[in-house]
């Protein structure tokens, strides 16, 4: 297949980069790396020359914070909406969209709406869609597993609140399985959304200390701190550690979780658990 990958020098888009391309697929790597700024593309028409003898789009572009001339609205919003409407027009035969879990009805953050409207207008689209909403991303060159891996690593790790929200990272690998499972699904104009979540849930304090087990440690103690003196840090922090805003801190506490079932339908078998994953 002849394949637009957008997002391709991310962390999820280098990981599916790879494996397309072991797969004999063609890839089109697009991201501002490759020239192509979502800034640019608010039209069908900018997105047309990039379609051509294209089979399917996948659209792993994302921010997690706004900076500058990144704003969730265009990023997220007006040129993923512009690539669905330009895929329709060049007759693209499916399209995979990277959202994300917690993208649904109880959307509430400036970043989860955002590709809730996306995900809605391609949901309505005469498309072959999958609408993808992967829980946390785990694996090598994931930017939140670093940060998780430094928070772990201290001798006394710091928890925003009591920690016993709940997570269900998934691992990169299954991630890309799943990207795999859509292509080769039969081609059909509708829409599927499938949530993309790690075999068990388990609370964050819990997945930091499987981190540390993962790197040869001891459990550390763990020091709550009040979430409200949290969100007040992370009005400053964010300059510091862009991750840490608000809004991010409030998704974590919301927690992402979801029924593993439809994914483990999909693959054929059950995504890792977090003991499996940290240990490839
Ligand atoms: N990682 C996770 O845990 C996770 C979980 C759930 C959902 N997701 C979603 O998955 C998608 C990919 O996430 P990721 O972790 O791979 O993010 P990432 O590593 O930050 O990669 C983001 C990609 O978007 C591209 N990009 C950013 N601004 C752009 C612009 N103006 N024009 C064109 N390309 C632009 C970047 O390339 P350039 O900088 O070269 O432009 C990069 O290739 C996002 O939509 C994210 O919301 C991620």
């Amino acid at each position: 297949m002849k394949i637009l990958l957008t997002g391709a020098s991310g962390f999820i888009g280098s990981h599916l980069k790879t494996a397309l391309n072991n797969n004999g697929h063609e890839i089109i790597e697009c991201s501002r790396q490759s020239g192509v700024d979502f800034n640019q593309q608010l039209n069908a028409d900018a997105w047309l020359p990039l379609l051509e003898g294209v089979d399917a789009v996948i659209n792993a572009v994302g921010i997690i914070v706004e900076t500058g001339s990144q704003k969730f609205d265009i990023i997220h919003h007006q040129a993923p909406v512009a690539l669905f409407t330009a895929c329709a027009q060049a007759g693209v035969e499916r399209v995979i969209q990277i959202s994300a879990l917690g993208v649904d009805e109880q959307a509430f953050t400036p970043y989860q709406l955002s590709k809730k409207a996306a995900d809605d207008h391609l949901r309505a689209a005469q498309l072959s869609s999958f609408i993808l909403r992967p829980s946390l991303v785990y694996g090598a060159g994931g930017a939140s597993m670093k940060m998780f891996k430094q928070l772990a690593g201290l001798p006394v790790i710091p928890l925003v609140g009591d920690g016993q929200y709940q997570v269900q990272p998934v691992h990169i690998s299954d991630v890309v399985a799943t990207v795999q499972a859509c292509l080769k699904q039969e081609a059909s104009t509708g829409s599927q959304t499938l949530d993309v979540v790690g075999a068990k849930a388990l609370s964050f304090k819990d997945w930091l200390q499987a981190i540390r087990a993962a790197a040869g440690k001891r459990p550390a103690p763990t020091l709550p701190t009040p979430f409200s003196l949290m969100l007040g840090v992370a009005h400053i922090g964010r300059y510091v550690m862009p991750m840490m805003s608000p809004e991010n801190l409030r998704m974590l506490q919301a927690g992402n979780t979801a029924d593993v079932k439809p994914l483990a339908q999909l693959l054929g078998c059950s995504p890792l658990t977090p003991e499996q994953g940290l240990k490839r």
